[in-house]
C-alpha cells in the first residue's frame, strides 16, 4: 500500500521546464515514508542530489541529519522533497515559472501524505507556499497554515541548513526549529511527551 503511493508520487517523466530538462540528469522525487509526520519542503536538487537521485545528501543534507538526530530522529522517520524536482543550471533559484510548473506535483505530495507538519527549509519553499514575501531569519519557528492546492497544511518556517554552512550563528536557530518540528508534529522523544499523541494542538 506504501510502496504503491510512494510509486504514485514518483515523478517518472516531466518536460515542462526546458532549461530543466537540459540541466537535470534525473528527476529527484521525494523521499522517506509516504505515513510521516513531518515532511520537510527544500527548493531544489542540487549537484549531489542531481548526481544521487534524492533529496538533500550534500553538505545541507548532513547538517539536516544532523539537527533531526539531535532532535532524536532519523532521516528514515521522516519525508523529505522539494519545490522543484530538477536541477536548476549553475544551483540558481528556480524561476517563478519553473515553481509554478512543478506546484501541482507537490501538493498532490502533501495531500496524499497529509502530514501532521511542513516544514518548509529556506527562502524559497517559504515563500512559494505561503505565496508571500519571507524573512526566513525572524520569521524562523513561527506557524502558519498554508493553503497549497486544495488543501491546508500546518507549516513552519525553518532556515536552509546552508545557511548554518555560511553563518554558523544560525545553527543555533536551526537546530531548534527542528527540534521544535519534532514537537509540534508529535514525533521523537520531545514530541510524543511518552505517550505518542501529537502536541500540535498546543501551540
Ligand atoms: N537544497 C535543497 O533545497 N534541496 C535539496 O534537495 C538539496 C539542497
Amino acid at each position: 500500500m506504501s510502496d504503491s503511493l510512494d510509486a504514485e508520487l514518483c515523478v517518472a517523466d516531466c518536460k515542462r521546464c526546458p532549461a530543466l530538462v537540459d540541466s537535470r540528469s534525473r528527476i529527484v522525487n521525494g523521499t522517506g515514508p509516504v505515513d510521516a509526520d513531518l515532511v520537510f519542503v527544500g527548493e531544489a536538487p542540487g549537484a549531489n542530489e542531481d548526481e544521487q537521485g534524492e533529496p538533500f545528501v550534500g553538505r545541507s543534507g548532513t547538517v539536516l541529519d544532523d539537527a533531526l538526530r539531535d532532535a532524536g530522529l532519523a532521516r528514515r522517520d521522516v519525508r523529505i522533497t522539494n519545490c522543484v524536482r530538477c536541477r536548476p543550471p549553475e544551483n540558481r533559484d528556480p524561476t517563478t515559472e519553473e515553481l509554478s510548473n512543478c506546484r501541482g506535483y507537490l501538493a498532490e505530495e502533501l495531500r496524499r501524505l497529509d502530514p501532521e507538519l511542513v516544514v518548509t527549509l529556506g527562502k524559497v519553499p517559504s515563500e512559494h507556499l505561503l505565496d508571500r514575501s519571507v524573512a526566513v531569519t525572524s520569521e524562523a519557528g513561527d506557524v502558519f497554515d498554508a493553503r497549497v492546492g486544495d488543501t491546508t497544511h500546518r507549516l513552519l518556517v525553518c532556515v536552509h541548513p546552508a545557511a548554518t554552512l555560511y553563518d554558523r550563528s544560525q545553527e543555533e536557530t536551526f537546530q531548534e526549529t527542528i527540534r521544535q518540528a519534532a514537537a509540534l508534529a508529535g514525533v521523537g522523544p520531545a514530541g510524543d511527551g511518552g505517550d505518542g499523541q501529537s502536541r500540535l494542538g498546543d501551540y
